[in-house]
């Protein structure tokens, strides 16, 4: 048994990030996790492994389809799937363990096994009591799947069975135009699944500013993904290794099914706090689950914290980050700020989509005057050359004073662009702040500055 000034339960991205701040402000710390390796859903079964099969599987399309243009010539491409998955684990164990040494780094100790909370001030793990003063809920989240469909991982999988499937199905069947459904659904497509993707919405990736979806699902289904839209999955049967999926399309109420060699659900999260004893603590959570907390992550009973997947918010690594880093610098006294208004959502298909502020269907709603900038990357001379020019970046900014509001982009590294207008959005920039800054030629950057002049006296290259 050992005495901690904090100890955090999960390793993920809010706790692990949460841990280093803790410990560099000169906390006594411990972190717990259950799983074999360190990193939580987003190193092990989430990000990281999705990301590594989503650039392996653009490079393949890019050999395929692009190569021969630029006189690179020679032997097709094929797919060695137990490679492309060797590939896949190295670059988990590669981050996995970095957060390893990252925790040694800063005596962060790792309590290994599942933790639970007997009483406020202790967390036990295995058979050992600790005592802690502050105790930080990280535990992330779990897959929700739907009533009627039961998810096995061999042949009705999640995002987890999805990253590692024994070969490539011929049908994919995705089941919830969201993220995972979307990254994933392209991963399979690029190596050769037939997927089709079948959404309760008449829109892909719900949420997102409206001309983006519709972009965005006519490049998806150009690429060859075939979509059901408006259409509610009743349920999926299995039969020797396949499935048939049946769903009601709601404009009509007939029902339909599609056949399938495998099954993505991909149909939401829902915080996972299984075990922790949360209910005999009074800690007190949300009709959907969340730990509730205040504007210093505090729950309702004292010395109990909780940050990232586990409370509101989007369920996403980046904000479960700066949650973790502002919970451990309010335990050290700080005054520490999230600001939820500018946290950017990616989403790694290719093109990429990049979304932060608000959208134009919220200002609408808000009734806020605003006005739109917008830039082809057909006019950028870097896409071009690199194939890349599908897409736009529009940025919206407030009509009377210029300030930004929102940026949305559809195009090449797309997650990497939008930081810019993060930054100027951060600063309370004005949409002319953006335009009268001096970008490099060429760059993709140069979209985001002619969409910023779009929203004065007008791009250059329109
Ligand atoms: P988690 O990462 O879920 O970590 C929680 C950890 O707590 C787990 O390791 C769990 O084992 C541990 N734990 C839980 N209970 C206990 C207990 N009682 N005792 C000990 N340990 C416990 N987000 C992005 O921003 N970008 C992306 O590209 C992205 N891609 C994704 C792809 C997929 C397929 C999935 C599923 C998710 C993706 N996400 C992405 C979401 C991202 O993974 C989560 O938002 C993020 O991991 C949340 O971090 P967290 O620290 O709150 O929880
Ligand atoms: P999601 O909430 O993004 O999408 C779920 C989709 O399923 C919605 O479009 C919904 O309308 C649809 N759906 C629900 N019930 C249905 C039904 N009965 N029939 C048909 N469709 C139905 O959830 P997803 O994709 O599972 O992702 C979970 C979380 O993981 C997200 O919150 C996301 O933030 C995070 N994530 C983030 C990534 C990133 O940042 N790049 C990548 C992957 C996941």
């Amino acid at each position: 048994m050992a005495n901690y000034d904090v100890i955090i339960i999960g390793s993920g991205p809010g706790g692990y990030v949460c841990a280093i701040r803790c410990a560099q402000l000169g906390l006594k710390t411990a972190i717990v996790e259950g799983r074999e390796t360190l990193g939580g859903t987003c190193l092990n079964v989430g990000c990281i492994p999705s990301k590594a099969l989503l650039h392996a599987s653009h490079m393949l399309h890019e050999a395929q389809h692009n190569f021969a243009a630029m006189g690179l010539k020679g032997k097709t491409q094929s797919v060695d799937w137990k490679q492309m998955q060797a590939y896949k684990d190295d670059v988990i164990g590669q981050n996995t363990k970095g957060v390893e040494f990252l925790m040694k780094k800063n005596n962060v100790d790792w309590l290994k096994g599942w933790g639970s909370i007997p009483a406020a001030g202790q967390v036990k793990v295995g058979d050992e009591v600790h005592e802690a003063k502050n105790i930080i809920i990280a535990s992330g989240s779990e897959v929700s799947s739907l009533p009627g469909v039961e998810i096995d991982e061999k042949t009705v999988v999640s995002s987890t069975g999805a990253l590692e499937l024994k070969k490539i199905p011929n049908k994919l069947v995705v089941i919830g135009a969201g993220v995972i459904g979307l990254e994933l659904g392209s991963v399979y497509s690029r190596l050769g699944s037939e997927v089709t993707v079948v959404e309760f919405l008449d829109a892909v990736t719900p949420g997102m500013d409206g001309e983006i979806q519709r972009v965005f699902q006519r490049t998806l289904k150009k690429q060859g993904i075939n979509f059901v839209m408006g259409a509610a999955v009743q349920g999926v049967k299995t039969k020797g290794g396949k499935a048939t999926v049946t769903y009601k399309l709601r404009k009509d109420d007939s029902e339909a099914t599609v056949d399938a060699d495998t099954v993505l659900v991909a149909t939401g999260r829902r915080p996972y706090v299984d075990g922790l004893g949360l209910d005999a603590l009074g800690v007190e959570r949300s009709e959907r689950g969340q730990i509730k907390t205040d504007g210093n992550y505090a729950t309702n009973v004292a010395g109990i914290y909780a940050i990232g997947d586990c409370i509101d918010g989007p369920m996403l690594a980046h904000k479960a980050e700066d949650e973790g880093m502002a919970c451990a610098e309010g335990l050290a006294g700080q005054k520490p700020h999230v600001n939820y208004g500018v946290i950017p959502g990616v989403i790694y298909t290719h093109p990429e989509v990049a979304n932060v502020g608000k959208t134009e269907e919220q200002l609408n709603e808000e009734g806020i005057d605003y006005k739109v900038g917008k830039f082809s990357f057909m006019g950028n001379g870097r896409a071009k050359a690199n194939f890349a020019s599908d897409g736009f970046v529009k940025l919206l900014a407030d009509k009377a004073t210029d300030r930004i509001l929102g940026a949305h982009i559809i195009g090449p590294m797309a997650g990497d662009l939008i930081h810019e207008v993060c930054v100027a959005m951060e600063f309370g920039a004005a949409a002319e702040d953006l335009a009268r800054t001096c970008h490099a030629h060429p760059t993709y950057s140069e979209a985001v500055r002619e969409a910023a002049l779009a929203c004065g006296d007008g791009a250059i290259h329109a």
